[in-house]
């Protein structure tokens, strides 16, 4: 028992409630940011949620540049194309602004103003963490979604076309200092994008509760991230203005992603190659993967599942562990199925032939790798043909 040294910790400041917003100057103040670089998406350049950004920071007379062409599953040239501004701007610190493109955008262009070489030199798994020379430019990451949670993570996954695939950075110093959570930052989101990004936050919690990694602290981090999106997303979903769950919706999210510090599991590895082929949106692809993921994981995870039950109000205790933990998954497609999330790959155009080559990339994904039960390239498949 206890005979591995484990390391918790949980450093970023969060500034959260309808208002929030207020304290980015005081946080560029603190983190001694004079001109940030505000880094966003096409999509909320139209919305007045970067006029309210831009408009916190005019009042404070603090000079500003803006990058919003990231695009929806961010590429290398996003990134490329926002240092070159930075650089030329002479900008010292990003603000992510949006969903979790955008902040993982902000995340990997302090590093590549600095960095000489190539973005994926610098991949997590090809040992790139070694190749980064921090600390950077400060981080502040404002999100107007809640699902990624990369707000408080300290990793940015970004497309390279000439890979092929999607790369992960990772360092500790790509953690934002600062995170902004200002529930009305989340009220224009629309209910498709509300569900699929809880999804995602869901997902995260309860991959990270059922990987076998000991870290007691995010396993109760990660069952009350569940239980606020149980409670919370479907109301958010069915009324974009009702802040009490959208506040607790942003709560969940930031929850997840201190929770998955532990670990993810095989969903994520089957949803991550579902984006970068046929652009599926990250918490859908989690949404559509999860229940024959839970089902694969049904008897190392029963008594996480047991517990995942209890939380949707199941009397799992009077059950016996199976059938509870079975229950659970019919609850989880369900609440699915209420949040509007029509189910099977098919419906979102992907072709059965595709799927033996995206279970290629799936083993490839390293995150199944602490999924609680081990996945070979051929269990990957069969759980895609599941969730087709
Ligand atoms: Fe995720």
């Amino acid at each position: 028992m206890f005979d591995e040294t484990s390391t918790f910790s949980f450093p970023t400041r969060i500034h959260f409630g309808c208002g929030a917003i207020k304290q980015l100057p005081s946080c560029l103040d603190e983190t001694g940011v004079r001109k940030p670089l505000i880094v966003t998406d096409p999509g909320l350049r139209a919305t007045p949620v970067l006029n309210s950004v831009v408009s916190v920071l005019k009042e404070a007379q603090i000079p500003h540049e803006v990058f919003a062409d990231v695009h929806a599953n961010p590429i290398e040239e996003d990134v490329l194309g926002s240092a070159e501004l930075y650089k030329t701007a002479a900008c010292d610190g990003a603000i992510g602004l949006g969903g979790g493109s955008p902040l993982d955008v902000s995340k990997a262009v302090v590093v590549m103003a600095r960095h000489q070489g190539a973005l994926t030199e610098l991949e997590w798994q090809a040992g790139g963490m070694d190749r980064m020379a921090g600390p950077y430019d400060p981080i502040i990451a404002i999100p107007t979604t809640a699902g990624t949670g990369s707000e408080v993570g300290r990793s940015s996954v970004i497309t390279s076309h000439k890979l092929g695939r999607k790369i992960i950075i990772f360092s500790p110093w790509l953690m934002p200092m600062r995170a902004i959570l200002d529930p009305q930052l989340t009220v224009g989101l629309p209910p498709s994008l509300t569900a699929a990004t809880g999804m995602d936050a869901f997902t995260h919690c309860l991959e990270s509760l059922t990987c076998p990694t000991f870290h007691p602290i995010c396993d109760a981090i990660a069952i009350h991230g569940l239980e606020l999106v149980i409670r919370f997303l479907e109301r958010a979903t069915r009324d974009g203005k009702d802040i009490e769950a959208r506040g607790n919706m942003q709560v969940a999210a930031t929850m997840g992603a201190i929770a998955f510090q532990k670990d993810l599991g095989a969903t994520h590895s089957l949803a991550h190659p579902l984006s970068t082929e046929f652009g599926l949106n990250h918490g859908l692809a989690n949404a559509l993967c999860l229940p024959a993921v839970m089902r694969f994981n049904l008897e190392p995870a029963a008594s996480h599942y047991v517990r995942l039950a209890a939380l949707f109000g199941v009397a799992a205790q009077q059950m016996a562990e199976k059938e509870a933990a079975a229950r659970s998954v019919r609850e989880v497609e369900s609440m699915i199925e209420r949040l509007g999330i029509t189910r099977g790959l098919r419906n979102y155009g992907v072709p059965k032939e595709s799927l033996a080559p995206l279970s290629l990339k799936a083993f490839e994904d390293s995150c199944h790798r602490t999924n609680i039960r081990a996945c070979t390239q051929g269990d990957l498949l069969k759980l895609y043909e599941e969730s087709w």
